[in-house]
């Protein structure tokens, strides 16, 4: 079987964010003292993906190779897609349809950020499955702005609904979605919605109902944060640092989390931070090499 790859959705037009993103992209703000798509980036790596599609719009695609290059800096295979107009989630699909070549894929969106114990074996959970899809459902104090999920009797998924007016659950599915090979041809026949946009929760539910789809909690030990307003966008980034600078770990660290996976030496890590400088992020790396066996920080994380 092909290795499943990934795909980071870091398109679309970020207007909720004008007028910060007229001249920027959206995934390339600031979280405290990262660029935004190092975090989901970081969620695919942990999941033990190397080879990962970019999807971009054709004007911000240059800024993101010169952020993240080909990848190998960090033992991995980055391809860049171009999304022409922001048409949907699910497009992505159809768009990654050469690059998947039939693997199955983890999609992340570039503005979603997780952060939480046991992420890892969450996601290996879900890598493990053999064929149809798994998403999660995390619960929010304000679901109508996300795909909701609905539960029937005995708590079994009956239905994904896009921003519902009245939401039948708290559950939001959280925008990492491990879709099996078939998702291309899925997505392909997936239509507009009323508001034009070809609807992740319409290819979801195509799974949904041949009882392909596996809703997994991700629980309240988690948190999924959103980065779409002025203010979700800045509580995250305090959330990245509060985090931080009490653990004296990083989060959302690709050079740190290539470095755990055994993808690069601590000499390549090295040489990594001498890119940064005598900054807070370069001196962190650099220290990584010396403080702990990996093997041991490995069984604590
Ligand atoms: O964050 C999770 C939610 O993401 C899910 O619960 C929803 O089901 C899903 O539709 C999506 O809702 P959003 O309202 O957050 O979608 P938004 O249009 O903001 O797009 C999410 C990200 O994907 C954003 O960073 C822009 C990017 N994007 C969006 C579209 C529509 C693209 O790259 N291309 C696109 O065509």
């Amino acid at each position: 079987m092909i290795r499943r790859k990934g795909i980071i959705l870091a398109g679309g037009s970020g207007t909720r964010l004008y007028p910060i993103t007229i001249g920027l992209s959206k995934q390339l703000l600031p979280i405290y003292n990262k660029p935004m798509i190092y975090y989901p980036l970081s969620v695919l790596m942990l999941a033990g993906i190397r080879e990962i599609a970019i999807i971009t719009t054709p004007a911000d695609q240059e800024q993101f190779r010169r952020t993240l290059g080909d990848g190998a800096q960090w033992g991995l295979h980055l391809t860049y897609i171009v999304q022409a107009s922001p048409d949907g989630l699910a497009q992505a699909y159809v768009l990654s349809e050469v690059f998947l070549s039939g693997a199955s894929s983890a999609m992340v969106l570039g503005d979603n950020l997780f952060f939480g114990h046991g992420l890892p074996e969450l996601m290996a959970d879900a890598d493990d499955q053999d064929g149809g899809g798994t998403v999660f459902g995390y619960h929010v104090a304000d679901p109508q702005r996300y795909g909701v999920v609905a539960f029937g009797p005995e708590g079994k998924v009956s239905a994904i609904l896009e921003k519902p007016a009245v939401p039948p659950s708290s559950y939001a599915v959280t925008g990492l979605y491990f879709l099996d090979g078939t998702a291309p041809e899925r997505a392909k026949a997936v239509a507009p919605s009323e508001r034009g946009e070809f609807e992740i929760t319409d290819l979801l539910e195509s799974y949904l109902a041949e009882d392909l789809l596996r809703v997994k909690i991700m629980g309240r030990g988690y948190a999924w944060l959103d980065t779409g307003t002025h203010a979700s966008l800045l509580d995250a980034g305090n959330f990245v640092r509060t985090l931080e600078d009490r653990q004296g770990l990083q989060t959302g660290s690709p050079d740190e989390v290539a470095w755990r996976q055994g993808w690069i030496t601590g000499d390549q890590l090295i040489e990594r931070a001498r890119l940064f400088g005598k900054n807070a992020y370069g001196s962190y790396l650099t220290s990584l090499v010396s403080e702990v066996p990996y093997s041991v920080m490995k069984s604590e994380s």
